[in-house]
């Protein structure tokens, strides 16, 4: 199994039908990507959320939230909460308390994963999931019929459309030299990069991406920043990472930067302000 829900397991026999995935659709609110309210130019929302693991507050009365289009980088030391509020958002965890919305009206607590995914949220993990088997090029195609619900023979034609995105995504992922290798051949920081694309390809609302910069090179690193400034715009983004550097050119000198520690918001501001921020300094940057 891998651990995308938007993307199709090849273990399984045969694809499922439409019928099990509109079963799945039909717990919670069953959202058509594109009926986001963005009205308020908010695309994500956190009041006071609260997560508990036998008595530890891991978050802790979180209120934080997103504008449309925004590029929002978090910092925090190990075990601030980062990971848990993505799995909050996406559904893997359920939070004892607290609001969680997708735009004005999307109440993300009470969905399940694959609709929260389908309504909008791509979530990258800190491992590349890619189907290593199959070349570049399908890996975007099934990402995209996943979005589509186009369940049907992966070798059905592709229309002229959806070659036309597939094309603008490799360029995107700056993979396009790269289409009909095998995914299983690619560098650490290109399979990075497709995992990025088989996002896109589902054209998410809202990006989830933590830890992207794990593991990297320094000059993947950059690539990838250099990618996702790319995308700004584009989609919104929450984009959690250790590596300073990264933070540093993803937020440049106006984005903003929220630090969590112990499963609240610490600071928020521009990456020199939080970095001057005499609290931050003591529990997270170190002096
Ligand atoms: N399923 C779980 N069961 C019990 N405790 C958990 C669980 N998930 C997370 N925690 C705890 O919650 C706290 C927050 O963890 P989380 O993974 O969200 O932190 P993080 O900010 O992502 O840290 P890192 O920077 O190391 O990735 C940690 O103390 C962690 O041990
Ligand atoms: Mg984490």
């Amino acid at each position: 199994m891998n651990e995308n829900p938007m993307v199709p397991d090849l273990s399984l026999p045969e694809a499922p039908s439409e019928t099990s995935l509109s079963g799945v659709a039909g717990m919670g609110h069953a959202v058509v990507p594109g009926e986001i309210d963005i009205s308020h130019g908010t695309i994500l929302y956190l009041e006071d959320v609260t997560v508990s693991f036998d008595g530890f507050r891991a978050l802790n009365a979180l209120t934080l939230s997103i504008d449309v289009g925004e590029l929002r980088c978090i910092i925090g030391p190990n075990g601030a909460g980062k990971t848990t509020m993505m799995d909050v958002i996406t559904g893997k965890t359920t939070p004892d308390s607290g609001k969680v919305f997708l735009g004005q009206t999307i109440d993300l607590t009470r969905m399940n994963e694959p609709s929260i995914a389908r309504a909008g949220i791509g979530r990258k993990f800190q491992k590349p999931t890619v189907f290593e088997q199959h070349p570049v090029w399908e890996n975007l195609e099934l990402a995209m019929k996943a979005d589509k619900g186009w369940l049907s023979s992966l070798r059905s034609r592709l229309d002229r459309e959806a070659q036309a995105r597939i094309e603008e995504t490799l360029g995107l992922i700056r993979l396009e030299s790269e289409a009909r290798r095998l995914a299983g051949e690619l560098s650490h920081g290109q399979k990075q990069r497709l995992e990025i694309g088989m996002l896109l390809m589902q054209q998410p609302s809202l990006l989830l991406l933590d830890e992207p910069a794990a593991g990297m090179t320094d000059h993947e690193t950059m690539e990838l920043a250099e990618l996702l400034n790319h995308l700004r715009g584009t989609c919104s983004m929450m984009v959690v990472e250790h590596d300073m550097e990264f933070v540093a050119a993803l937020a440049g000198e106006k984005g903003r930067v929220t630090v969590m520690a112990e499963g609240r918001v610490l600071a928020h501001g521009s990456l020199d302000e939080v970095k001057r921020d005499e609290v931050v300094i003591e529990s997270y940057l170190g002096r």
